[in-house]
Parts: structure tokens; sequence; C-alpha cells
């Protein structure tokens, strides 16, 4: 079906409902495809009124200062291709400027503040990003090509719950440890991926604040936007300089981080490969590191499982922003007795959603958050389709400029494809069978990962015994991709380690004792 591209088009008049197989068709009409029922007129958010700075400095010491190398980077509208902005790169030198400012403000004002002060600046910098909140949200959407119907109704809800949920711990960290005697660590390294921008910095930034410690965060360098913004709030909110330091720019410019001998603790999400690399950087400098990295999720699905509640829970889990995501339902395990059924529902709700401009309120997928991503994800369904797998696509025309890629998912796929064991990070579904329970479990947890999975059935004493075999962080029961602050999320195996969310997240903050 038509997407609404960002490009402004005619307004499609809405079709009358003849997509029922016994309605005749008049003669010189069509009958419709299925889906093409529910074209929706455009209903893109508007964004005059957001202001994008030409350019944007680095937050050090609780000011803009520009890099110390004088160099820039773009950062563009992956939807449209279009440039919004240049990004300070920031290096080594002005890594260890943020870093001693941090430092210091660990060593004065930050750090003889008692836990209710420290909790009052958490709740002002949440109830100002609830007041930004339209504004946040429709930046995220620009600067990383997820629909607004996720920044707004997802990230933006969740990163303010995530400082609010972590004000509260700030003057209460005795009850979450108890017997024991909670202290920061001190400078924290935190380094966040391009999926959740905002809500990657606020998981860090709030529970690092609450328990006394100051930071310096680098964003991903296709977006850093919604970060920039945070550091103006932190203006607004008062925050003592030098507590949160932001500083932008590549891999390298990460690295430097972790290097950096003053800092005490790295946190790090991204892929895989490059959170190994820290864990080899970091073994034996005494810094605490928490990781966590990617994921191969498998949605488990048995004959007894409400079945269209099912199929939602599965669009929802590879389909949601694009598949950007590292918990991503993107392996499906399908039980036998019930595969055609399942993959015909699949088939006719891929047709259904909505691809397309990201600011569109109607979008339900938007762009590929860069060329490179966009390129992976093409490079793995290529090697599935090389190994014997067959892909199903929806057919949505999309738009002519900006990173896309259409609603996708693969059968025949066996365990030793590479789209069964690789993240993909795109919205790129392979499909399994299983027979028992047993091979289910076996299944779900043969790849190097193990950071979530979803379980569908009607049997609750099912889905408890499966809990306890499936080596994932997170397992969803008749659900997918719910999150709360107050819940830990982690992984097993290759998916990281240490915990972010709830008591076991302050953990990773603090020295016990
Ligand atoms: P990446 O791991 O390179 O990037 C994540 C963050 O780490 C970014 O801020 C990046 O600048 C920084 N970084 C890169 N190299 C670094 C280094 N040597 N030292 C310190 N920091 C470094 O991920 P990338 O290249 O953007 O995506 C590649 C794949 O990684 C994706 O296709 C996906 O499979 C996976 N990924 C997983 C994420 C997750 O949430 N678990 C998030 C992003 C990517
Ligand atoms: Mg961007």
């Amino acid at each position: 079906m038509p997407a609404s591209s960002p490009s402004k088009k005619p307004v499609t008049p809405r079709r009358s409902l003849r997509a029922v197989k016994s309605d005749p068709v008049p003669p010189g009409e069509r009958r419709l495809r299925f889906g093409e029922q529910w074209q929706y007129a455009p209903a893109p958010e508007a964004h005059d009124h957001l202001v994008i700075a030409p350019r944007h400095e680095l937050f050090i010491n609780g000011r803009s200062v520009p890099p110390t190398s004088g160099r820039y980077f773009a950062s563009i509208n992956p939807a449209t291709e279009e440039k919004l902005t240049e990004i300070a790169h920031g290096d080594a030198t002005d890594v260890d400027l943020a870093v001693q400012a941090a430092r210091r403000a660990y060593e004065g004002e930050w750090g003889r503040l008692s836990g209710r002060e420290r909790g009052k600046y958490l709740y002002r910098i949440a109830r100002i990003i609830q007041e930004k909140a339209r504004e946040l949200a429709i930046l995220e959407t620009m600067d990383g090509g997820k629909p607004i119907k996720e920044s707004r109704d997802v990230d933006l809800p969740l990163a303010a719950a995530h400082f609010f949920y972590h004000a509260g711990w700030a003057d209460k960290l005795q009850y979450a440890f108890p017997g024991r005697t909670p202290q920061p660590l001190g400078v924290a390294g935190q380094i966040i991926p391009w999926n959740f921008p905002l809500l990657m910095a606020a998981w860090k930034l709030a529970p690092a604040l609450a328990c006394g410690n100051t930071v310096v965060l680098k964003p991903a360098e296709t977006t850093s936007l919604t970060a920039l913004r945070l550091a103006q709030i932190f203006q607004e909110a008062g925050l003592p300089p030098g507590v949160v330091n932001l500083v932008t720019g590549p891999g390298d410019t990460g690295a430097a981080l972790v290097r950096h001998p003053g800092v005490d603790k790295i946190a790090f999400t991204g892929s895989t490969a490059v959170g190994k690399g820290i864990a080899r950087a970091l073994a034996g400098t005494g810094k605490r590191l928490t990781l966590e990295l990617g994921g191969k999720a498998a949605n488990i699905i048995f004959e007894d499982a409400p079945l269209d509640q099912a199929i939602e829970g599965i669009i929802a889990g590879i389909y949601f922003n694009q598949g950007h995501v590292c918990c991503a339902g993107s392996r499906l395990l399908v039980q036998e007795s019930i595969y055609s059924t399942v993959l015909r529902k699949l088939r006719d709700r891929l047709q259904t959603l909505r691809v397309g401009n990201p600011l569109d309120k109607n979008t339900d997928v938007g762009a590929i958050n860069s060329r490179p991503q966009l390129d992976k994800i093409r490079g793995l369904v290529q090697s599935g389709l090389d190994e014997g797998a067959e892909l199903v696509q929806s057919s949505c025309p999309l738009p002519a400029k900006g990173f896309w890629y259409p609603p996708s998912f693969l059968t025949g796929v066996t365990a030793s494809h590479r789209v069964a064991q690789e993240e993909i990070f795109g919205p790129v579904l392979s499909v399994m069978t299983f027979r028992t329970p047993e091979e289910a479990v076996e299944r779900a947890n043969n790849t190097p990962f193990g950071l979530s999975a979803g379980v569908w059935t009607d049997k609750g004493s099912k889905s408890f015994k499966l809990v306890n075999q499936l080596r994932a962080g997170v397992v969803w029961a008749n659900t997918y991709n719910k999150f709360d602050p107050a819940s830990p999320f982690g992984g097993y195996k290759e998916s990281g380690f240490g915990r972010e969310g709830g008591i076991q997240g302050l953990a990773a903050y603090v020295r016990l004792t």
C-alpha cells in the first residue's frame, strides 16, 4: 500500500471497503489488495517551530565549547538525507577536558550534596523532559528516522520515567542495599548507540547521578541531537557544571573515553564486537564495566496461544523501530501444527504496516538509521537467500530518498544460517518451526546471545517452565517489548553483563562497603 512519503503527496481519497472476497467488483474497478482499504491521509507532525542550530558544540563543564581539533561532522535526517546540523568531533584532548571537569564536580559541589538534594535535580530534569516532550520527540524522529508515534509514546515517556524513578532512589540508597553502605564510584564514562538515543542517555545518566557519580557521555555519531538538547535541559535545571559532560564524535572518541585513566567506570551499549574490545581494553585496569550488547531473541509461539494477539506481538517485536532494537524478536519459533495459519496471518499483517515519513503520525515503520546499517541489512538478507531461505516482503512502495527497507520475513531458515545467528538490526524476521517445548527451548537458546525472549501460550504453567529454561535476561509472556524503569534489563552470554533499571541497575553505580 502506498506509504506517506516525506515529500508532499496529494491526499489520496479513502476507498470503500471492497476487499471482502464475496463482494462483487463493479465493471471497470479492481479488487483491492489486502491492506489497501486501510489507507490513511497523510498526517505529518509539524516541525517548522523547531529550531535546529546549524552547529552543535561539545558540552563540557556546564558550557558549550568548540572541539580542540576545530573539526565537525554532519548529522543527517535518514528519511530525507538532508543535513540537519554539524556536530563537534571531540577527540582525546576533549575527552580529557571532560573527564577533568567531571572529576572536579565529583570532588566538589556534587560530591558533597545529600541524596535528597541530588534527587531534586533529577525530579527537575524529569519534569523539564515532560514539558519539552513534543520538541524532543520530533528531534529524535528527524535525527534517527524512527516513527513519531514511537518517539512520542515510547521514548519520551520512558526517558522521563527513568529520571523520575531514579530521583526517588537518590535519598533511599541505603534501603536498596540493606546492611551495606553504598558509595558512588566517581566518574562514569558512558557510550550509547543510535537506536534509542535519548532513552539510552536517560537509562545511563539517571542511575549514575542518583548514586552520586559524575558523567562523561558519548552519544552515537548519527544521533547526537537529543542528548545535546538534554544538555540544555541540565543547564535549565541548574545542574552544577561538570556533573554531566557530553563529548560527541565517532567510535574513536568513545575509545578515548574507554582508555582515559581518570574514568572509574564504563557503561556501554552497542555492538558485541565493540563491547568485546572494550572488555579487553579494561582488563586489569580495575575500572568497573557494564555491557549491553546485541541480541537474537526468539519469539516462541505455541499452538494454544491467542494467535491474533501473538501476531500483533510478533509484529511489534520485530518491526518496532525498524528492528533497530537489541531485544527485537528477530527469530520466530512457531509450533509446527499452526505454521501455515501463522504464516498467512503474518503475511496479511505485513501488508497493512505503513512505511514512510517518520514524522507522519500514522507511520508504523520509519527509516533505517544510516546507509551502512541499510547495507548490513541487505547483506544479511542476501546471505539468507544464498543459504536457501525464502523472502516475503511487504509490497509497500518506498520513498525515493532516504534509507528504507520494507518489513520482511524469511522462511525456510535453519539454525545454522547467518540470519538465525547474527543480529540483523533491521525489520527482518527469521521464521523457524519446532515440535515440542523442549525443542523450542533448545532452538531459542542456540545463539551466542541471550538478551530477551517471548513466549506465547494460553497455559501459564508452560510459560513459567520455559522462563526458567531460557537463557535470556528478559522473557516476556504473551506480550513483547514492554519496559519499566523498575524492571532490570540486561543479557546473558554475548549479550553482555550488568543490569540497567531497578535495584540491580543501581548496583552498577555504587561501591558497597
Ligand atoms: P557500535 O557498537 O559501533 O556503536 C555504538 C556506540 O559505540 C557508538 O556511540 C559508537 O560511536 C561507539 N563506538 C564505536 N566504536 C567504539 C570503540 N572502539 N570504542 C568505544 N566506543 C565505540 O555499533 P554500530 O556500528 O553503530 O552498529 C553496528 C551493529 O551493532 C548494528 O548493526 C547492530 O547489530 C549492533 N548494535 C547493537 C546495539 C544494541 O543496542 N545492542 C546498538 C547499536 C548497534
Ligand atoms: Mg542523524
